[in-house]
């Protein structure tokens, strides 16, 4: 048998119970041990809690004890989970987590720690929740030289824009709805604003390119700026508007970035909706492939978390290889990135701006206003012309 902590009995935490107790019989089939939850850690108490007896305050009792060889950490947040990790791993301990910034702030020096230790530092449930894609970068996609990743990485976010989109409402009528019903946080700026997307790109940068993508280093845009008018755009140009996190070897640099973007009907990404995510993965050999399912909620996380709890009860002793090196990539500045925007303008800015932008397309279906397409052109060169146009309405990048 071997012994497990979980550290942190949130949602996520309790989820990770549940699901090693409920599929107990094919887990342990497939570690090849049975596996049982001997601590949980939590500053609560949860009185009548069918687990309570498990509960314990002190983090010392789970890293003292020689009998616990696998950790679950869903705390969340940099500190203490930071601290816990880094004391498991050096104690020979596997972590299996789900928490993003963590793995995005500190993923090479935990996977070292982890390495000098003969554990494993796993982090399935980090990007995409309970959809498989670390594995599969790190296992499956192996023969293949990633080319680019576009991910619709956000579930809250999904779940506004999807909204936006399909009742013409805006953001902030929305956001309200989704709060109350518990599908955003009352503090939703991490997902709104793009932070929590950008922290799971940097993670699936960094697999792609075996090296460090420093999420600070990622030019983030968020939603809150979409309204139902752009999505009247979005409608006639056979768009949709997503947050998307997008990362490109672009033959002379890497490219990373999250931002919404207007993707046409027929993207594979353009059918994700809700609260649902997708990674869309493109491999020299393969071409496409895409991962589609729930990025969010307990059961589904927790699923990933057992998931890495498996992995590390099949290799006990043993690291496993996760290519992820210290040495940090230094990204293409975005502005140097090209791609086709989409420009909203005044009615009397029109003609001015057909002529800067040498515009592709014009709409005309909004009274006092118009939009167009520009042809494909660096981020700089946009904002350069975009200076000559001071009362431009707003922009939106195009995926194609
Ligand atoms: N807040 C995140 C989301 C949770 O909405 O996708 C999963 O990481």
């Amino acid at each position: 048998m071997i012994q497990v902590a979980v550290l942190g009995y949130g949602t996520v935490g309790s989820g990770v119970v549940e699901v090693l107790e409920k599929n107990k019989a094919e887990i342990s089939l497939r570690a090849e041990n049975e596996l049982n939850v001997k601590y949980i850690l939590d500053l609560r108490d949860f009185p009548g809690d069918p687990y309570e007896a498990k509960v314990v305050h002190d983090v010392n009792v789970i890293l003292d004890d020689p009998e616990v060889k696998i950790i679950c950490e869903t705390m969340g947040g940099m500190e203490p989970a930071y601290s816990f990790s880094k004391r498991a791993l050096e104690s020979g301990k596997s972590v299996c987590t789900s928490n993003k910034e963590l793995v995005a702030a500190h993923g090479p020096e935990l996977l070292e720690l982890a390495k000098a230790n003969n554990c494993n530092y796993l982090f399935e449930a980090s990007v995409g929740g309970g959809i498989p894609i670390i594995r599969p970068m790190n296992y499956s996609l192996t023969a293949e030289k990633i080319e680019a990743i576009t991910g619709i990485l956000n579930g809250t976010t999904n779940y506004i824009l999807t909204k936006m989109e399909r009742e013409g409402a805006d953001f902030a009528e929305v956001l309200k709805e989704a709060q109350e019903k518990g599908y955003a946080e009352r503090n939703p700026e991490a997902d709104v604003e793009g932070h929590d997307a950008c922290r799971k790109i940097a993670i699936l940068s960094s697999l792609m390119t075996g090296k460090y993508v420093k999420y600070q280093d990622i030019y983030t845009e968020g939603i809150t700026k979409i309204t139902a008018e752009d999505f009247k755009y979005a409608k006639e140009l056979k768009t949709s508007i997503k947050l998307l996190g997008r990362s490109k070897d672009a033959g002379d640099g890497y490219e990373a970035m999250v931002a919404p973007f207007m993707i046409p009907d027929e993207h594979p990404l353009h059918a994700v909706n809700d609260v649902f995510n997708a990674v869309f993965v493109r491999g020299n050999m393969l071409g496409d492939a895409m991962f589609y399912g729930r990025g969010a909620g307990k059961l589904p996380t927790a699923s990933a978390v057992v998931s890495d709890v498996v992995d590390c009860a099949r290799h006990l002793g043993k690291t496993i290889i996760c290519l992820w090196d210290k040495e940090e990539v230094e990204l293409k500045d975005y502005k140097d990135t090209s791609k086709q925007f989409f420009l909203r303008v005044k009615k009397e800015d029109l003609e001015n701006a057909k002529e800067v932008f040498n515009a592709e397309k014009v709409l005309e279906i909004i009274e006092g206003e118009a939009g167009i397409v520009t042809p494909v052109m660096t981020e700089r060169e946009f904002e350069e012309k975009a200076a000559k146009l001071p009362q431009m309405i707003t922009r939106i990048r195009m995926e194609n």
